[in-house]
């Protein structure tokens, strides 16, 4: 090595030793002829002192030293003059008296400072990735990454798991959303694409005997990007031969308390909370409910049918409901105007609200509810004096939509979100399918490889809205980590489900028959999840912004500033390719 210690190791126990140390110039003082260099690597940073009175060249070298030049610096270990330590530093004690110092490479001056306080622009950040990534925080945020992905590795080790590549290179996975495609040279016109994730391979492995297999996979899918979602993003996959819904709840609840454990020293409580899609959307209006607090919904459509509110009449005649909300503690009326606001910048129509109080119900819409109406609210909410009932009248998903926003609002404005608190849950008994609304036509909620109900397996043909399925979302404080099911393995079922959502015989030939025809061959029963492993990771350290903790992220317009990607391609790759564009080039 070119060094003998790193830039964070060196403590008081040292005093007197000779050392080498090597790393980047992170500032420099001129203290009344004697330089100070702060020495930056990954491990810390360490004093080094060039005095001329000690070494003259050594001194003048020092001088010339700029910011983020790379240094090795030889000298011996001394104790800090009183005064001058910093405790908070683990090699605050000690400096380093440089007897030869020699520059490895110089720097240019850095755009910005590496420095975990300065305020640096995204795009700044990106475009410098290799800066960014120098500083304290961003390195931690690697490493506590990297601890993650062993603890996993571990764990599914112990329990006789396989890590298993598969291929880059595949025919289009049904995940629901674009494709990355790259053409075929030896084959003109004809496509790979890139994985939406490992699923038809890690079913097929499931034929092939492998029964309890795991990845580290990549998965890349063309969709809009978000602060939680990232063109290339990472999952720990896992598969499972005959088990039960429980055997992978436990086996996956185990992964997650090792992960937790390991990576952040969290002791998360397991098992997690269970609860129905049905639930989820009836008391939060959301399958990924934030459990940190409870302020739960209630739907008082049958109590409010037969009120005045012209409102309330009107949507629930034609088919919709009144659902509330109903926040504890007094809020003033520019509070709630403000609220009425935020929920019609969701969508809401509006929101009509009543003050809860001693003497009853208060507001200017109360006139329209009957004695009896008023006091069964109050019960069915189970409303408190001092607080407010919100209302929204809406189709059921709209209705839903707009108070799980309000919910959330109410919950940050109100501070009943507790600092450092991990809350998982599953959500079970999805639906199988839901309705698109654009096209006019049914879409697996999850993918179309997901076990229906075997006692709602008759609904399939007539009532496919009603079909409930084996697919399961782990969800931690309102963010969905991951998601799974128990996978379809009777040809028939699997294609009463294809004829739902649309997909005949000969198209689902031409896109999966590969699985298809694998599963002719003797398929067990089988299951498995994906753990959004970006976002396991960001959790574990506070952040919503996947990019946090992701070496290369893109920006929101899927460029990398940094390499410049994506790029054109030169003309000779195009020809090779047998690719002509359609466009005009600018
Ligand atoms: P799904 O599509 O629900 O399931 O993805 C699983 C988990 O991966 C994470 N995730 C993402 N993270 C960052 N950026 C993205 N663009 C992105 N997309 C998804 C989420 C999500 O919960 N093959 C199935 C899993 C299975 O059935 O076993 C799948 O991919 O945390
Ligand atoms: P309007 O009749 O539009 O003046 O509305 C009367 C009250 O009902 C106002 O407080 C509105 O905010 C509220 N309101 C209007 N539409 C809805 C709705 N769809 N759901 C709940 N409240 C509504």
């Amino acid at each position: 090595m070119l060094r003998t210690h790193t830039c964070g190791e060196i403590t008081e126990k040292s005093t007197g030793k000779k050392v080498v140390l090597a790393g980047w110039v992170q500032s420099s003082r001129d203290h009344g002829g004697v330089i100070f260099i702060d020495l930056r690597d990954r491990y810390g940073i360490t004093q080094i002192v060039c005095d001329p009175s000690h070494d003259k060249t050594v001194h003048a070298m020092s001088s010339k030293l700029g910011r983020e030049y790379v240094i090795r610096a030889h000298g011996k270990v001394r104790g800090r003059p009183e005064g001058m330590t910093n405790p908070k530093l683990s090699t605050g004690m000690i400096e380093v008296l440089v007897d030869k110092l020699e520059v490895l490479s110089e720097s240019e001056t850095p755009p910005f400072e590496i420095d975990d306080r300065a305020e640096v622009s995204e795009e700044l950040r990106l475009k410098y990735r290799y800066l960014d990534l120098r500083r304290p925080v961003m390195r931690h945020h690697l490493e506590v990454r990297h601890r993650a992905a062993q603890a996993a590795r571990k764990y599914f080790s112990g329990l006789g798991f396989l890590e298993i590549e598969t291929p880059m290179l595949v025919k289009s996975t049904p995940e629901g959303a674009r494709d990355y495609v790259v053409p075929s040279r030896v084959h003109p016109g004809k496509f790979y694409a890139l994985p939406q994730s490992p699923q038809l391979y890690k079913q097929i492995l499931q034929v092939a005997g492998m029964d309890r297999y795991f990845q580290i996979a990549r998965c890349l899918r063309d969709e809009d990007l978000r602060a939680d979602r990232q063109p290339e993003h990472t999952q720990i996959d896992v598969e499972m031969s005959f088990v039960t819904r429980d055997d992978l709840f436990e086996t996956f609840e185990g992964l997650m308390k090792s992960i937790f454990k390991e990576a952040a020293d969290m002791d998360i409580k397991i098992p997690f909370q269970r609860l129905s899609h049905r639930e989820a959307m009836e008391k939060y209006g959301t399958d990924k409910p934030d459990l940190r607090y409870s302020l739960g919904l209630t739907d008082v459509t049958e109590i409010v049918s037969d009120s005045d509110f012209d409102v309330f009449r009107k949507v629930i005649q034609g088919g919709g409901i009144v659902k509330c909300i109903n926040p504890k503690g007094e809020l003033t009326r520019n509070e709630i105007d403000d609220l009425i606001k935020f929920c019609q910048g969701h969508g809401a129509k509006g929101m009509a609200w009543m003050r809860v109080t001693e003497k009853g119900l208060e507001s200017n819409i109360a006139k329209f509810f009957s004695e009896s109406t008023r006091k069964k609210l109050i019960d069915a909410v189970g409303a408190e004096p001092n607080s407010t009932i919100m209302f929204i009248a809406d189709k059921e998903s709209r209705a839903n939509d707009v108070l799980d926003r309000l919910r959330q609002e109410l919950a940050r404005r109100l501070k009943l979100l507790p600092e450092n608190q991990y809350k998982f849950c599953w959500v079970t008994d999805f639906p199988l399918f839901e309705w698109n609304e654009d096209e006019q036509r049914w879409e697996p909620c999850h993918h179309m490889f997901t076990m229906p109900h075997p006692e709602d397996v008759a609904f399939l043909e007539k009532y496919p809205g009603k079909v409930r399925c084996s697919q399961y979302d782990l969800v931690l404080n309102g963010i969905e980590l991951g998601s799974g099911s128990i996978r379809i393995t009777d040809p028939k079922i699997q294609e009463a489900v294809m004829n739902v959502i649309g997909i005949g015989q000969d198209e689902a030939r031409k896109r999966f028959g590969f699985l298809l025809d694998a599963f002719r061959y003797g398929v067990p029963p089988h299951g498995g999840i994906g753990l959004g492993f970006d976002r396991i990771v960001a959790m574990m350290l506070g952040f919503s912004d996947i990019r946090e903790v992701i070496a290369f992220p893109r920006n929101k317009a899927a460029e990398n500033p940094m390499d410049d990607s994506p790029s054109d391609i030169e003309d000779r790759q195009l020809k090779e390719l047998h690719l002509k564009f359609d466009m005009l080039k600018k």
